[in-house]
């Protein structure tokens, strides 16, 4: 293996000096405007993206991008900063709460007239809640879930094209959770055999979210005058040809290779408006377009040890994988559920190859990534995965880069019978 440079084997480069321990938690957003209409727990915390922005001190004129953007954390502090955006998503319920996020120019008096229309039209209505799939009758008891059915219908009924259109669907989306009594786990994962004492009933919560709503568009645009921002609702692994070198930087967090499945997280609010009827379709609606992050999505998709192997993509690392890989599937006969974790971090690093060699393509020469990373040890077999994604990435033709450790964690195995220290920290690539 080449030697590879690190970010501060370069004297003249400061080493971080970044507050960033929070940088991976969206708790810290809740308080914040507009970036609390939804809480998306995979989210990172907006504060923490400002301070690296000023670290690099980029400005307006200069392009910032984040091709796993979420519910839009990056996007909503370069509009606030004047700074111009594009952030990728693939799943396309977040992507549509990101895009709403967006719409931060809208006039506040018009949100709230189309909010009383939808309250006023779904007075007037007679609940039918018989065809709500068993996950929501669960979730809500009958009365709120009678509210709920006609604020959506009402909704339904008086949808356009407009903007306060969208706000209104992400307001309705993001009162689901506050109303019904199931709870929500860690990671979001909709819990409906844990119910919860406290519950909000609908209209009440509504209109203080609409009430939110309208203070912080206010808020936004008394300190910015327009959205430089631009959304992709496609694939980070294949979006860069229509940009090439044209980014400055990139501030990302990736889905980690810990068996997370993305596509559960949002299964409560789509089987909701209708989008999912169970758990059979999610893949198709959503897994299939992510990139591999969990055993449910390498078992579907049959992923092939050997193929992945065999990919260009992850030529780089790909003897030190091959034997994890080997090792996660020796361990896996020893296992009753026999998880498909070998072809999960076999497809995680393919994919995250094929990321990273989009980057390539969009950024300028010289420019700067941030990803908060974590590694992950299924089955206690331990995965260096900032160590290949920053051997990927220099292969991919970026320069140098630098690891920093935030925090040690180990949570999202503790049920295993494996104590694998695990950590999540700041990958720096430059070049
Ligand atoms: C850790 S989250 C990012 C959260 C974001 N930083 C925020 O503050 O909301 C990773 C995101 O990557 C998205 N994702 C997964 N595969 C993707 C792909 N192939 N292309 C684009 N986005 C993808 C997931 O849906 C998820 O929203």
């Amino acid at each position: 293996m080449q030697h590879q440079l690190t970010l501060f084997d370069d004297p003249t480069v400061a080493p971080p000096t970044l507050k960033a321990s929070r940088s991976g938690t969206f708790v810290d957003n809740m308080p914040l405007p507009i970036h609390r209409w939804f809480r998306y727990s995979a989210g990172f915390a907006a504060r923490w993206v400002e301070e690296v922005l000023t670290e690099w001190d980029v400005k307006p004129g200069q392009l910032v991008l984040d091709p796993f953007v979420g519910s839009g954390t990056v996007p909503l502090v370069c509009d606030r900063m004047g700074i111009s955006s594009i952030g990728v998503e693939a799943h396309p319920v977040v992507a549509r709460i990101c895009k709403a996020k967006l719409l931060w120019e809208r006039d506040p008096d018009r949100v709230g007239h189309f909010a009383a229309k939808v309250v006023k039209c779904a007075k007037g209505r007679k609940p039918d809640i018989s065809s709500y799939p068993q996950l929501i009758h669960r979730s809500f008891d009958t009365e709120t879930l009678a509210v709920l059915d006609n604020l959506r219908s009402a909704w339904s009924l008086l949808r356009d094209s407009s903007p306060e259109s969208e706000l209104i669907w992400l307001a309705l989306t993001s009162i689901l959770r506050p109303t019904s009594r199931a709870g929500t786990a860690q990671w979001q994962y909709i819990l409906p055999n844990k119910t919860k004492k406290k519950v909000i009933h609908p209209l009440i919560a509504f209109q203080q979210q609409i009430e939110i709503i309208r203070s912080d568009l206010r808020w936004m645009q008394s300190r910015a005058t327009h959205s430089h921002a631009e959304l992709i609702v496609g694939d980070a692994r294949a979006f860069a040809d229509p940009m090439p070198q044209s980014v400055d930087a990139v501030i990302t967090s990736p889905p980690y290779a810990n068996n997370y499945d993305y596509a559960d997280a949002l299964r409560f609010e789509m089987t909701f408006w209708g989008d999912s009827t169970g758990w059979g379709d999610i893949h198709d609606t959503v897994r299939k377009y992510l990139i591999v992050s969990s055993s449910q999505h390498s078992s579907r998709e049959r992923l092939k040890a050997s193929d992945l192997l065999e990919s260009d993509a992850v030529e780089p690392i790909r003897n030190e994988l091959g034997e994890v890989m080997e090792q996660l599937a020796r361990v896996r006969e020893t296992h009753g559920g026999k998880k498909h974790y070998h072809t999960m971090i076999g497809g995680y690093c393919r994919d995250i190859s094929l990321v990273l060699r989009q980057l390539r393509i969009a950024c300028k020469a010289g420019s700067r990534m941030c990803w908060v990373i974590g590694d992950s040890a299924p089955y206690g077999v331990y995965c260096p995965i900032e160590k290949w994604i920053a051997e990927l990435a220099i292969a991919a033709g970026f320069k140098q880069h630098h690891f920093d450790k935030l925090r040690d964690r180990n949570i999202k195995w503790k049920n295993r019978k494996h104590r694998v220290p695990l950590k999540e920290g700041l990958l720096r690539i430059e070049g």
